[in-house]
């Protein structure tokens, strides 16, 4: 991580100085309380690194980089209403701690902070820029419906859920390194393959996510353990339990999806897919997809050495913990 230290002290040192209101207290707290959590910034650095992957200085996209984190925000201060979650970034979420019109309400604010952050990112590359952004943003809650219907289905195929996963988690990477890269001046063949690269890290981190959310470390975890299992999401680890599991183990995770005792639900669920070898299958998967953002890096024609942040930042994002 050491690497990635000198990126996230220009962003946050960014973060810090946007300025909020102070009044309406109940809108503007909440942004200051939420963006203050932290995170691991991982969407704005790489925008910081497409830039300078094309030999260009990663300040030159430093606000289409924070508009970036600042739209992401936003968006998780809504899922935790849509997944009902208490915690994140071991805190309280905005609605647990204020209430859901209020992280409603601030959320949208934060939707268009983003917008006036973009707007600072003067020239020529700025019609380019709102292109991607405005069509990830639809893109987004494209993904995030998706994955409000699919708790209440019971068909739903891998390849639904992967192009869910790509919408909701994956296009928003692919957006932060193509805004990158546009500021770099990159040709459009280098954007895509770049933004290919962002698609499939992208699917591999939320698979990652879908892991962790059962079997993290809750003390390091930041977020609820076992949402997923509780709400009954379509994640890939329950994609693949049905998928290989024999007809009795069927049954009993068709029983478990209407349990009502929460803890019973998450530790009974996850007895199961241990028993199914659910993880060690998302593993595969998971793996794939890192294969194949790397072949779409290599096609890129640059020298090795300015790819391996991405690569550096790629490989953490595969081992982490929250
Ligand atoms: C959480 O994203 C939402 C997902 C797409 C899984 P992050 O795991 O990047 O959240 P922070 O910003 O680091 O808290
Ligand atoms: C969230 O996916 C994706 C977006 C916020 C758009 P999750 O619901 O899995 O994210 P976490 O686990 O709450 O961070
Ligand atoms: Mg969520
Ligand atoms: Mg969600
Ligand atoms: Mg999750």
């Amino acid at each position: 991580m050491h690497a990635l230290e000198s990126y996230t002290a220009l962003i946050e040192q960014e973060i810090a100085s946007i300025q909020f209101p102070h009044t309406p207290s109940n809108l503007y707290d909440p942004l200051r309380y939420f963006m203050n959590l932290g995170g691991k910034r991982m969407r704005p650095i790489l925008t910081l690194m497409g830039t300078e992957l094309f030999g260009k200085n990663r300040t030159e996209s430093i606000h289409a980089a924070i508009a970036v984190e600042v739209f992401h925000n936003f968006t998780l201060i809504h899922d935790d209403i849509m997944d009902e979650a208490p915690l994140r970034r071991n805190m309280e979420t905005v609605h647990t701690r204020w209430n859901q019109n209020i992280a409603i309400l601030s959320g949208d604010v934060l939707f268009v902070k983003a917008y006036q952050l973009l707007m600072l990112q003067q020239g020529t590359h700025l019609p380019a820029l709102l292109e991607i952004f405005n069509r990830t943003a639809i893109e987004v809650c494209e993904g995030q419906q998706m994955d409000m219907d699919f708790e209440f289905r019971n068909d739903v195929s891998i390849s639904e859920y992967v192009e869910m996963i790509r919408l909701k988690t994956s296009v928003l990477l692919g957006c932060a390194l193509e805004m990158g890269a546009i500021i770099g001046n990159a040709s459009k063949e280098d954007r895509h393959l770049l933004y290919e690269f962002g698609q499939h890290i992208g699917i591999a981190f939320q698979i990652q996510d879908d892991i962790l959310d059962l079997y993290a470390d809750p003390e390091k975890f930041g977020k609820q353990v076992g949402g997923d299992v509780i709400s009954n999401k379509k994640t890939l680890l329950n994609l693949k339990a049905m998928e290989l599991a024999n007809s009795a183990q069927k049954i009993q995770l068709a029983e478990l999806s209407s349990e009502q005792d929460a803890v019973f639900k998450v530790a009974q669920t996850k007895e199961l897919y241990s028993q199914i070898g659910a993880k060690e299958s998302c593993e595969v998967e998971m793996q794939a997809h890192y294969n194949f953002a790397m072949n779409a890096l290599d096609q890129i024609q640059l020298p090795e050495v300015n790819k391996k942040p991405l690569i550096a930042l790629a490989d953490y994002l595969m081992v982490r913990i929250s």
